[in-house]
């Protein structure tokens, strides 16, 4: 699951060994901003010294403790680097294990560290630690990425006993912070809901967010959340940690809050029902966790992460995008081959790069007419598509745009040929009865034949219809009676089924390297960085509401680029196309709308915004992103997009309250700009027939814009409004 290394960029990673009693190590590793401070006592314990602000003088970390006058650690082990259960620790442990001879005991003390420099500002730090008793051993890997400040940590579990190790619990990380308080912003939701923010305060004790859901893992509750230290954090003030699990399944973070005022942060995969039975020599490989540190707010911890994000982590996060007319919304179930042919020409008339095929298309014996037959039965279904996909790609090639198609390729309607052919393929427990989530259930690809077959509903789709440009990778269930008819052990079904849902991704990307993906799951229901390493972009909710989305979007981009968000105009909520439009201008812009009911006018706008997109869309998907004017804290929103020379920009606008007199009352103050810089601003993306309110004769400052601000005027009659910002 590591990945290649991408981008120039060559600072050096600081990561020394700097011994400081006799037997007492530092081993700090230093991001552009902060340093994670390891310390080796003199007993070989591994605990985290610091992690914060990064210090000018490395031999300083030492006297930070004397510094604290906290309640005593009566173990030793309460600020552990990777904390083992069944010895001295006394809190929650990220390892939990019954050795080979039914013993309970770990303890894990350092034997020797490892500094690799990776380049591109890249260094991999990995630190070996052995239990003095047992054959067992836990390596622990700090990725970290200096200029984006951002670090990524697993571990390696691995024992050499006489017989199996049952690890019971296998977190990929804890962190072990002091503050004078903690607060916690996560994310809750569910379909069409999805990341509804929350912020407390933690209070002594665990806070647990987690997920039990085996496939779209998301859909109640995100893996990724922020913690502000000693105050709630605004978008441009405060110390704030972001932290994510790079994993598409189920997830267990518990923030605890201990006797002695530290916060512990404990992620990794969720050992619920996974009691994993390791072998003598396996090694048992977590997934990374990520996190991120920064002390300027919300908006820089999440500049980081998007820049980390399209250098390292999202494919081909640095490349081009392909703007798309769906027909999901257009159609639903209801389409011929004569329908989508005038659909691909549409997508030609609008000025897209290509018609998205969605659900609908294939199964013969069991059509898929709804979402209660068909899946599972990869074939073009015939009465809709007689002559095949081939014929469809062909078409949009005619017409100039390209052709992407959808599959749902892991699911399995018990209406299907599939479920007559392998019910042993399918995810269900043997004696109950079978419970579905949208009249579906899930195949088991634990089992090395159901991965060939997902692979080959792929493949096929490939080989036969060679330009084949996109796909849509859709995931609508849960799984219900987990219980794999090919596993001996059914404890290891969670974690066979993600190594299965990877190993498939793996081999198509290595056929498929750079074909654009997006990670669907009705909805955003499986939006991960585990995910994302495979995918060029997500589907962030089937609301597509522009008010709404407004609000999401908002949210998901603090963890998320922009590029890699499938923003679609739909029919959804009351907005007008113009609203709804720039709305998904801000990501990756989609359409899912029926061309031939706009209106002149509408159609007009929409053709006119498709080439206005072009010209920014790459200060959308690789400029630096500013929140300007928060949704949840008054009458409008406002979001800019720089470019990285602080030259050119845009801005997006929106009244988000219909009540009367409500508006852009007060200038909105930029960001990322150069003070001593002129700019011009003028107003794109007007409607046909409108004009601007602003003044476009009027130059400013960049600290003028920044200082004081600028009015967008938005009001009641002005609800959407985008603003080109340039440097003269
Ligand atoms: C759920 C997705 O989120 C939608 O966009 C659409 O593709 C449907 N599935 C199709 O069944």
């Amino acid at each position: 699951m590591r990945f290649a290394l991408k981008g120039l960029w060559t600072l050096v990673i600081c990561v020394v060994s700097i011994p400081v009693l006799a037997q007492e190590q530092i081993i700090p590793i230093t991001t552009a901003e902060n340093a994670m401070v390891l310390k080796v006592d003199q007993q070989k314990n591994l605990s985290i010294l610091y992690y914060g602000r990064k210090l000018g003088n490395n031999n300083e970390y030492a006297l930070i403790p004397q510094a604290y006058k906290q309640t005593s650690d009566y173990t030793e082990v309460a600020d552990a680097a990777y904390t083992a259960s069944g010895s001295r620790n006394l809190l929650e442990p990220a390892i939990t294990v019954t050795h080979a001879d039914g013993n309970n005991s770990l303890d894990l003390r350092y034997v020797q560290h490892e500094q690799k420099d990776l380049g591109s500002g890249v260094s991999q730090l990995s630190i070996l630690l052995k239990d003095p008793v047992y054959h067992f051993q836990v390596t622990l890997f700090y990725k970290s990425y200096f200029k984006q400040d951002v670090i990524e940590q697993w571990a390696v579990i691995r024992h050499a006993e006489k017989s199996n190790v049952t690890l019971h619990k296998y977190a990929s990380a804890n962190l072990h912070i002091k503050a004078k308080s903690f607060w916690l912003t996560q994310y809750h939701g569910d379909w069409a809901k999805e990341m509804q923010s929350e912020t407390s305060r933690l209070t002594h004790g665990i806070k647990t967010l987690d997920s039990k859901l085996g496939t779209r893992a998301n859909l109640f509750q995100p893996s990724v959340f922020m913690v502000s230290l000693d105050q709630p954090a605004t978008e441009d003030e405060g110390t704030v940690l972001y932290g994510a699990l790079e994993y598409s399944g189920n997830f267990k973070t518990d923030l605890e809050l201990d006797y002695q005022n530290n916060l512990r942060i404990i992620s990794g995969i969720n050992s619920y029902a996974s009691a994993y039975t390791l072998k003598p020599n396996e090694d048992f490989v977590t997934p990374g966790f990520l996190y991120t540190l920064s002390h300027e707010g919300k908006g820089s911890a999440s500049r980081k992460l998007q820049d980390w994000a399209r250098n390292f982590k999202v494919l081909d996060g640095k490349k081009d995008r392909l703007t798309l007319l769906n027909n999901w919304e257009a159609t639903y179930f209801d389409f011929d081959e004569s329908k989508l042919k005038e659909l691909i020409k549409d997508t030609r008339k609008l000025g897209v790069d290509l018609f998205l095929l969605d659900d609908g298309w294939f199964a013969n014996k069991y059509p898929r007419n709804g979402d209660v037959a068909g899946l599972g039965d990869w074939e073009p279904n015939k009465k809709k598509l007689p002559n095949g996909i081939g014929t469809l790609v062909k078409e949009a090639a005619n017409n100039q745009v390209k052709f992407g198609i959808w599959i749902e390729p892991e699911m399995i309607n018990p209406k299907s040929e599939l479920y007559e052919q392998h019910p042993d393929w399918v995810v269900k427990q043997p004696q109950r009865a079978e419970h579905y989530f949208r009249n579906q259930l899930v195949l088991d690809l634990s089992n090395p034949k159901v991965q060939d077959f997902v692979f080959k509903v792929v493949d096929d789709l490939f080989t036969q219809n060679g330009e084949l440009a996109y796909i849509k990778w859709d995931c609508n269930a849960v799984i219900y009676n987990a219980h794999s008819a090919y596993l001996k052990n059914q404890s290891h079904f969670y974690i066979e089924y993600m190594r299965g849902l990877y190993n498939v991704l793996k081999r198509i990307r290595s056929k498929y390297p750079t074909v654009p993906m997006m990670l669907c799951s009705g909805g955003g229901g499986r939006v991960d960085y585990g995910a994302l390493e495979y995918f060029t972009e997500f589907w962030p909710s089937d609301n597509t509401d522009p008010l709404e989305r407004i609000f999401m979007q908002w949210e998901y981009s603090y963890f998320y680029p922009a590029i890699t968000s499938a923003n679609h105009v739909t029919d959804w909520g009351k907005q007008p196309i113009k609203f709804r439009t720039d709305v998904a201008m801000m990501g990756k812009l989609g359409f899912d709308i029926v061309v031939k009911h706009l209106s002149e006018k509408d159609l007009q706008y929409c053709q006119n915004a498709i080439k206005q997109y072009n010209s920014f869309k790459d200060i959308v998907w690789f400029g630096k992103q500013y929140r300007l004017a928060n949704p949840t804290e008054g009458d409008i929103a406002s979001m800019a997009y720089i470019n990285e020379e602080k030259s050119k920009g845009v801005i997006f606008n929106y009244l988000v309250n219909n009540r009367y007199g409500t508006g852009s009352i007060y200038p909105v103050r930029l960001k990322g700009l150069e003070p001593t810089a002129r700019y011009k601003i003028t107003e794109i993306c007007l409607y046909p027939g409108t004009k601007t309110s602003i003044d476009e004769s009027q130059t400013y400052s960049g600290e003028f814009l920044m200082t004081i601000g600028f009015n967008p005027v938005v009001h009641a009659q002005r609800t959407s409004v985008v603003l080109n910002i340039e440097k003269i």
